[in-house]
Parts: structure tokens; C-alpha cells; sequence
């Protein structure tokens, strides 16, 4: 008879020598938000008018009351803070503070000072977004983005801005996602304007790059006078991009030039202009090359039913890690400005914030300068195109009352950000101790 080797005792390291994933001193814990999606209210910009008309927007939905957010701010943030975050990012509103061309409307930056204090007032550092998808009416009559002056326009109201709020601000975003902004507006005409346009598009996209420079400069430079720190960036969104088949020279070459059109154009265009990078991840694409009617094209595959996220976007923590690596050779401090998922089963929010806090510690461990991350979101909100079925709240939002609920996920993620680091005890209720 073969000799038989019977496994009869595991051996367990005791309790006390599992340890923590901790994270830097310092780190920030926050979450994010957008005006447009959770004031409610915002009837001046090119967004509302848009969702006016019937057959845009998910449910027929408008952002009407949005979360109610310009009227609840202090019980939102109460919510930060009764979660241990110590960092929020936040966007303000373009046609609430400048409703027509050169007019200041002194009570919205009156509204938006009690907001940066509150926050400052709980410990909550602020990152505050100047341009996050949604203009002022007269600016998309003059031509948005892709129009003259542009970034003339822009460097205005940012040096209002930090005229009247500078003092309270800790780190700015620009823009927020220029790149998803550029084709929804304006070559998939999903969102104002509603172009369909290669020309239109890259005149967005270049007064875009233009508009960055001018305004982290503007910053900068009131900042050097006022004796105050500067930290401007971008929210960019990244993808994490592959090649599905292998040994395809063609298909590897798609995949480079993508990446680089992608990921890493905007920050080309824009070198020197960074004190950080701020990173959206949401999106992971296996690429494969299949015959088109003209040409061959390239399509994310779907065929293998990998975890989806309630809106079909796919689960893949592993991509957060590998679009850290790709910035390491940047030099710059890293903030992830968004992460989230939409879904109704709140365990799937738990099990997706840990695990990609899990890549983030690892891409930490090796080296990669990661010093804060924003969950997107605080509140469930108006989801753009998408209306209100898209659930990506810490807090559930009930869109008839405006009632505030904190989920689970909130719970666990506040207790890592209280810990700063993820505790044995949180790997092991979700199976990723090593028991
Ligand atoms: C990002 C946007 C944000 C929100 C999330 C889900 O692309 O910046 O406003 O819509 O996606």
C-alpha cells in the first residue's frame, strides 16, 4: 500500500499575528460628490436644459432636487464625520456662483463658505472640483468648451473662486474627467452638448488642456501671494486596458497607443501643471479585435460573465493596482478621487471597497506614493444619463423625503478610516484572512 501522508492539524498563527493592512500616516479618507448630482436646484446650467427634454435620461428623471444637498450639507457632512473621514471632495457649482457673464451671486458663495467651514470645522480636509461636467447656461450659448475664450472664461471664475474661498480650500481638481467629458458630449452626443463632432471634440479637448494650465497657474500664483500652499490637480478618469488575445502584435500596438491616448494625453499636454494626480478608476476592458462593417474594431469582451456592477460595469480589483503602476513613473503624489460601484446589495459594496483598498495597500507596499482615496459616493445621487437607479451611496437616499440612510458599507469603511488601516477582523469576515 502507498504511504499515505494525513493532513491531521493545520497549523493557525495565533490571533495576534495577523496583522493589519495599514495605511500611511496622514492618509486621507474621504468621499466625493458632485454639485450637480446632489444639490438639487441647479436650474442655470446647460446640464438642466438638457435633461429637459423626454428620451435623455434613465426613468425620464431631471435632476430636480437632486439629494437635496444644498439644503442638508450639515447633515451630510455630519455623516463624514460620524464615519471618521477626514477628507471630502466636493464640486462647486459654476452657475450658481456666476449666473450670468460676469455677475456674482454673492449669496451662493456665501452657501458654499458655510460648507468649506462646516467641513474644516469637523476635521474634514476639502478638495474642492472647479469644473465637474456641468456649465453655466450663458457659457454654453458662447460656445462651452469648444467655443472661444474657453479657458478665458474659466481663469475668471477660478480666480474668484480662490479670492472668495481660497483660505478654505486644501486641494483643487480642475477638472474632473476630461476625457469621459469630451466623448459623452461630444462624440457620443450623450451629454450636452450633444455633438457628434472629431472636429468640435478636439477643440473641447485642447481648451480643456488650455484651460487647466491657465487655472493651476491663476492658483498658483495667488497662492505664492497669499503665502499658502498650492495643490491643484485633475481628476482623470483611468482604465486599466488589455489585450484579450495574445501573440497579436496588432492588437498589443492598439492597446499601447490607447493607453496613451487615454490614459496618459491629458497629463502629456498638461506636464508641469500637477502637484498631483487625481485618479477615477472605474474600468477595466479586455480589447479584442473583430471584423467591422469597414475595418476591424476593437470591443471589450463580454462573453465570459464575469461580477458586474448593477450599470454592467465589471468588478476587477486587481486593475486599480495596475493603473497605480503605470503613474509610478510620474513622480507625483497620488489621490484616488473616485472608486465606487453601483449596486442594491450592499455586501458587494463592502466586499468592493475592501478588496480595492487591498490593491491600494499593496501598490502602496511597493513603493507607488497613494495618499488618499475619495469612495465615490457619499449619497446616493442623480447618476447623470443614468437617473436614480444607479445606487453608488454610502448612504441610501429615499428621493421622496430626502431621508438619510448609512449603509453597512459605510460602517466598514468608516472603521478602516478610524483604524487607518483594514484589521484582521475585516479580511475575515469577508474570507480574506490567511486562517
Ligand atoms: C464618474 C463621474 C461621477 C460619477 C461616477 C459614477 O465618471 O466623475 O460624476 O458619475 O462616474
Amino acid at each position: 500500500m502507498p504511504e499515505q501522508t494525513v493532513i491531521t492539524k493545520v497549523e493557525l498563527a495565533p490571533a495576534h499575528e495577523h496583522k493589519p493592512l495599514r495605511f500611511p500616516p496622514g492618509f486621507l479618507w474621504g468621499a466625493a460628490t458632485a454639485a450637480h448630482q446632489v444639490e438639487g436646484g441647479n436650474t442655470r446650467n446647460d446640464w438642466w436644459l438638457w435633461e429637459q427634454k423626454s428620451g435623455r435620461i434613465a426613468g425620464e428623471a431631471t435632476s430636480e432636487r437632486a439629494s437635496d444637498s444644498w439644503n442638508r450639507f450639515e447633515e451630510d457632512f455630519g455623516l463624514l464625520a460620524a464615519h471618521h473621514l477626514n477628507a471630502h471632495r466636493l464640486s462647486l457649482e459654476w452657475s450658481r456662483i456666476e449666473p450670468r457673464e460676469g455677475e456674482w451671486d454673492e449669496a451662493a458663495i456665501g452657501r458654499y463658505r458655510q460648507m468649506l467651514t462646516s467641513l474644516r470645522a469637523k476635521g474634514i480636509s476639502p478638495m474642492v472640483t472647479l469644473f465637474h461636467f456641468s456649465i453655466p447656461q450663458w457659457f454654453a450659448v458662447r460656445g462651452g468648451w469648444a467655443g472661444r475664450n474657453a479657458a478665458g472664461y474659466f481663469d475668471r471664475f477660478t480666480r474668484k473662486v480662490y479670492a472668495e474661498l481660497g483660505e478654505l480650500i486644501d486641494f483643487w481638481c480642475t477638472q474632473n474627467e476630461p476625457m469621459v467629458y469630451v466623448v459623452q458630449g461630444y462624440l457620443l452626443g450623450l451629454w450636452p452638448p450633444g455633438k457628434r463632432s472629431y472636429r468640435e471634440a478636439w477643440l473641447a479637448f485642447k481648451n480643456l488642456v488650455g484651460a487647466h494650465r491657465r487655472a493651476s497657474d491663476a492658483i498658483h500664483e495667488l497662492a505664492r501671494t497669499a503665502e499658502r500652499p498650492a495643490r491643484v490637480g485633475v481628476a482623470n478618469n483611468l482604465i486599466s486596458l488589455y489585450s484579450y488575445r495574445k501573440h497579436s502584435l496588432l492588437d498589443d500596438l492598439y492597446i499601447i497607443v490607447s493607453d496613451k491616448v487615454w490614459n496618459h494625453e491629458f497629463y502629456r499636454e498638461t506636464a508641469g501643471s500637477h502637484d498631483f494626480l487625481g485618479v477615477n478608476y472605474y474600468f477595466h476592458q479586455r480589447l479584442s479585435r473583430e471584423r467591422g462593417r469597414f475595418f476591424d474594431v476593437f470591443v471589450d469582451i463580454r462573453a465570459e460573465n464575469r461580477e458586474m456592477s448593477d450599470i454592467g460595469w465589471e468588478i476587477y480589483p486587481a486593475g486599480i493596482f495596475d493603473v497605480m503602476l503605470e503613474l509610478k513613473e510620474l513622480h507625483l503624489p497620488i489621490y484616488v478621487t473616485e472608486n465606487g460601484v453601483a449596486t442594491l446589495n450592499d455586501d458587494r459594496r463592502v466586499r468592493f471597497i475592501v478588496s480595492y483598498l487591498k490593491e491600494l495597500y499593496h501598490a502602496i507596499q511597493s513603493g507607488i506614493d497613494i495618499r488618499g482615496y475619495f469612495h465615490w459616493s457619499l449619497l446616493d445621487n442623480f447618476e447623470w444619463e443614468k437617473g436614480y437607479a444607479a445606487r453608488f451611496g454610502l448612504t441610501e437616499v429615499d428621493f421622496k423625503t430626502f431621508r438619510r440612510t448609512p449603509r453597512k458599507s459605510f460602517e466598514v469603511y468608516g472603521e478602516i478610516a478610524r483604524q487607518n488601516a483594514i484589521s484582521h477582523d475585516i479580511l475575515r469576515y469577508l474570507g480574506h484572512a490567511v486562517e
